[in-house]
C-alpha cells in the first residue's frame, strides 16, 4: 500500500498549501492513507477544531500532534471526540485523547498510527522507547495491523535515529517531526522500516522554523521579548515523505515530497 506523511503544518500558509496540493497529490500518488502533523496549524500553536476538519476534508486520514497539542484549549475536548486525531502517546496517564489508533485506509487496510515525543531538549515525558514497545506489542504488524506509522516528534537527531533503529522491522515508517527542517536521509533501514530523521514543516521557509524571522532574531540578540511569535505568511513548501509497503507491511520504496515555496521541489517518480 501507499502512504503519504506530511510534516508540521504551520499557520494559514501551511494550511493553504495542504488544501491546494493534497487532493491532487493524493490522487497522483494513488495514496491509500495520508497522515498530517498539524501541531502548529493554528497560527503556529496547536490545532483548532475547524482546522482539523479542513485538513480531513483536504484528504488527511489521520492527524498527529506534538508538544503544541493542547495550545488551543478546545483541543482538550475535541480530541476526545475525534478518534483520527492522535497526540503523543507518552503523555502522563489521564491526558485527554489517544496516543495511537487503528485507522482504516482507502483500500480497507488497517493502519496503526502512533505519535510519540522525544525527551532530549524536550519536556520530561514517559520513556518513548518503553511506550512504543507497549503500543507495538498491543498491535503487531502483520497480525493486527497491515501497516504501522510512528511520528516521532523530537528535537535531537540522535534520539530520532536511535528510535528509528529501535523499531526497525516492527513498523512501516518511522518519521521525525518537530524541528521543521527536512533532512536528506529518507531511506529503508536494514530491518525494512522506512525512515527519515526529519520530514520538515509545511510552512514558509523564509522564516525561523516557520515563524516570522524578525522577533526570533531580536530574541537572539537581546534577551527581552519585544513581541509575540507570529507565523511567517509567505508561500509554504509542502514537505512530506511517501512510502510504499509490501505484503509484510514493511517499506519497499521511500521518497521525500516537497512542493511549492522556497525549497527545491521533489515528488516521487516511482508511482507514476
Ligand atoms: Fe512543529
Ligand atoms: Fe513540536
Amino acid at each position: 500500500m501507499r502512504i503519504l506523511f506530511l510534516g508540521d503544518v504551520v499557520g494559514r500558509t501551511g494550511r493553504d498549501a495542504v488544501g491546494a496540493a493534497l487532493p491532487r497529490l493524493r490522487a497522483a500518488l494513488r495514496a491509500d492513507l495520508v497522515v498530517v502533523n498539524a501541531e502548529n496549524a493554528s497560527h503556529g500553536f496547536g490545532l483548532a477544531p475547524e482546522m482539523a476538519r479542513a485538513l480531513f476534508e483536504a484528504g488527511a486520514d489521520a492527524i498527529t500532534l506534538g508538544n503544541h497539542a493542547f495550545d488551543q484549549r478546545e483541543a482538550l475536548v475535541f480530541i476526545e471526540r475525534q478518534p483520527r486525531l492522535i497526540r503523543p502517546a507518552n503523555y502522563p496517564p489521564g491526558t485527554p485523547g489517544r496516543g495511537a489508533n487503528l485507522i482504516e485506509a482507502e483500500n480497507g487496510a488497517k493502519v496503526l498510527v502512533v505519535n510519540m515525543m522525544g525527551r532530549v531538549f524536550m519536556d520530561a515525558l514517559d520513556d518513548p522507547f518503553a511506550r512504543i514497545d507497549h503500543e507495538l506489542t498491543a498491535c503487531p504488524l502483520g497480525l493486527v495491523c497491515d501497516a504501522a506509522i510512528v511520528d516521532f516528534h523530537a528535537e535531537a537527531t540522535s534520539e530520532k535515529q536511535a528510535f528509528g533503529h529501535y523499531i526497525d522491522g516492527r513498523v512501516s515508517l518511522s518519521v521525525g517531526t518537530h524541528t521543521h527542517v527536512p533532512t536528506a536521509d529518507a531511506r529503508i533501514l536494514s530491518g525494512g522500516t522506512g525512515f527519515i530523521t526529519e520530514v520538515g514543516m509545511t510552512g514558509d521557509y523564509e522564516s525561523v522554523i516557520g515563524m516570522d524571522k524578525e522577533e526570533p532574531i531580536r530574541r537572539f540578540i537581546r534577551k527581552l521579548p519585544s513581541s509575540r511569535f507570529e507565523p511567517a505568511m509567505g508561500a509554504a513548501t509542502l514537505c512530506g515523505v511517501a512510502v510504499e509497503t509490501g505484503a509484510d507491511g514493511l517499506a519497499r520504496k521511500i521518497a521525500p515530497v516537497r512542493i511549492g515555496g522556497r525549497l527545491a521541489p521533489t515528488e516521487p517518480d516511482f508511482w507514476k
